[in-house]
């Protein structure tokens, strides 16, 4: 058997101070569309998510609810974190919790790695850092507070003053990385992806890097240093550390060589910089591999302005999967939102895409076939006749997409690989229209009228494999009046032969995207200022 393409694709692990909003779902989707194409294009596929649970700001939420951080921790991953990724259907293959001994333990191999490398020394801090960020600040990244704030500089971000820190620290010398950081970039210009986001990093480094303080003893809430333990662990090292202690790194070196260096660690462009500039000077001094690519995807917008618990435009999951479904959910920000720009979320535009597109578009599609073929022909799929120019236009179609849209999917194209396979249901849904199929059967001809089904029945069954990465629980309903087996299980670069396991009989099916009361869905907030 030939070797399989190791595809590792990884989210950020989220803070767990607070509860997940849709910006964090939609990574998730994200990277769980991904991994569900690869997964079944054949490739051997991990997909790796979890939480980041040490330092300043989880220590504080924790104190100010009165529980130790490791109780705050425990109850939102299972009561808000874990649930995220079930009300979104993320098939992800392990949830890593910096607080697993697993990452404890060989974030510190890796740590005294470095500091026997020579990479590591003590200095004096001094500067500010902002708790919200969990990051140093230069001066230029603080703008004048306004309101209970004024007078004092704030994080431009939070919009809260920094705390000035004077602490003896452990430093990292990222500054010596500068040259190959930037040879990278220009050798490998798709290691930083999208090309905007490439341009910022390489200008960013080009201004030059300074070493990075890697270590607080102000607190306690982190990894303790192997030579020093009156210090923790910088919370970001830890966090992005977090990308190799999860596939065995300093334990299981089979593992790890299985699944290093990660295909593509898909992060939101707020903490590009971190994986885009830190994380590889880290490997890099180390001697490990670096990724193969870093995606900062785009923000979601509401109002306008990047979605904000604070502005109240913030929007639970629930809140929209409850109205519309966890696959209206995928689909609806898969393909509203070009990946890698910001895009605006509204709930006119979710009801009327899951009218028009799922409702009207794919779901009728599928009703209408099947109800087509009970009736004319009791359920028994129709074999083909002679074909028509029209039929070969479905025919080739089917059989062009998919390698297409899988192209799209290897450059990180989600919403431009939705559109390619949307092509089908377009098409689908004219050729009907234009065949009038129930007028060739009140015409008598059966032989037209069964080679116009085969065609689009076959139609309907390839777009339902292309489509189950996406919408993964629609899929399997109608793959299962369709076909045996599992859905996942057809190789969709070879959709188009998905007949081999083909049911000989179908019959009508319940509305895949049921109607949606126009009253529950709610108005798009607006921002407060
Ligand atoms: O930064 N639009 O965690 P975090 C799109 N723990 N995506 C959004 C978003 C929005 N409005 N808001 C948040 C951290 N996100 C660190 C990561 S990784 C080693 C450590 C998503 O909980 C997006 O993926 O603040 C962003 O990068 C991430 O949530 C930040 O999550
Ligand atoms: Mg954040």
């Amino acid at each position: 058997m030939a070797e399989r393409d190791s595809f590792f694709i990884t989210t950020p692990i989220f803070y767990v101070n607070d509860v997940p909003h849709i910006g964090h779902g939609y990574t998730e989707v994200a990277a769980d569309v991904l991994a569900r194409w690869h997964r079944q294009r054949g490739d051997d596929t991990w997909l790796l998510t979890g939480t980041d649970e040490h330092g300043q700001k989880i220590l504080r939420t924790a104190t100010a609810n009165e529980v130790t951080p490791k109780q705050w921790a425990d109850r939102l991953v299972e009561n808000a974190w874990k649930p995220l990724l079930a009300t979104l259907d993320i098939s992800n293959d392990d949830f890593i919790r910096t607080t697993d001994e697993r990452h404890e333990e060989n974030v510190k191999v890796f740590l005294q790695r470095l500091y026997d490398r020579g990479y590591i020394y003590t200095g004096e801090f001094e500067g500010f850092y902002c708790v919200g960020c969990e990051e140093y600040k230069q001066e230029s990244d603080l703008v004048d507070g306004e309101g209970e704030f004024a007078g004092q500089k704030v994080c431009a971000i939070h919009s809260k003053p920094v705390e000035l820190l004077k602490e003896k620290n452990y430093f990292f010398k990222m500054s010596e990385f500068g040259p190959q950081l930037l040879k990278l970039y220009e050798e490998h210009p798709e290691f930083v992806q999208p090309a905007s986001a490439r341009n910022e990093v390489v200008s960013f480094v080009r201004q030059g890097l300074t070493d990075l303080s890697i270590s607080r003893s102000s607190f306690d809430w982190g990894i303790k240093l192997p030579w020093d333990e009156s210090h923790v662990l910088y919370v970001w090292i830890d966090a992005l550390l977090n990308y190799i202690t999860a596939v065995g790194y300093g334990q299981d070196d089979e593992a790890f060589a299985r699944r290093w260096p990660a295909q593509v660690h898909l992060v939101g462009k707020d903490i590009l910089r971190f994986h885009a500039v830190i994380w590889p000077a880290l490997l890099l001094a180390a001697g490990l591999e670096l990724p193969k690519h870093v995606f900062g995807h785009g923000w979601l917008l509401v109002g306008g302005e990047k979605m904000s618990k604070s502005k109240l435009t913030g929007i639970a999951p629930t809140q929209i999967t409850d109205v519309f479904g966890s696959d209206a959910f995928r689909y609806y920000f898969m393909r509203a939102i070009s990946f890698g720009h910001d895009g605006s979320f509204s709930w006119e535009d979710i009801a009327s895409r899951y009218e028009s597109e799922l409702a009207n578009g794919y779901g009728n599609l599928a009703s209408r076939v099947l109800a087509m073929i009970e009736r004319y022909f009791d359920g028994a799929v129709p074999e083909a006749g002679e074909l028509s120019a029209a039929d070969r236009v479905i025919v080739e179609l089917v059989e062009a997409v998919p390698t297409i849209a899988d192209a799209h999917f290897a450059e990180f194209k989600i919403n431009e690989a939705l559109a390619e396979i949307w092509r089908i249901v377009d098409a689908l849904n004219g050729y009907i229209t234009e065949q009038e199929p129930w007028a060739v059967a009140k015409s008598g001809d059966r032989e037209r009228l069964a080679t116009i089904l085969h065609t689009a029945w076959h139609a309907l069954g390839a777009l339902t494999v292309l489509l189950s990465p996406v919408m993964p629980k629609a899929t399997a309903q109608l793959w299962s009046s369709l076909a045996t087996g599992d859905v996942r299980d057809v190789i969709v670069t070879e959709a188009a032969e998905w007949q081999r396991v083909a049911l000989d009989t179908v019959h009508a099916i319940e509305p895949l995207f049921p109607r949606v009361d126009a009253s529950t869905v709610p108005e798009t907030p607006v921002p407060q200022h």
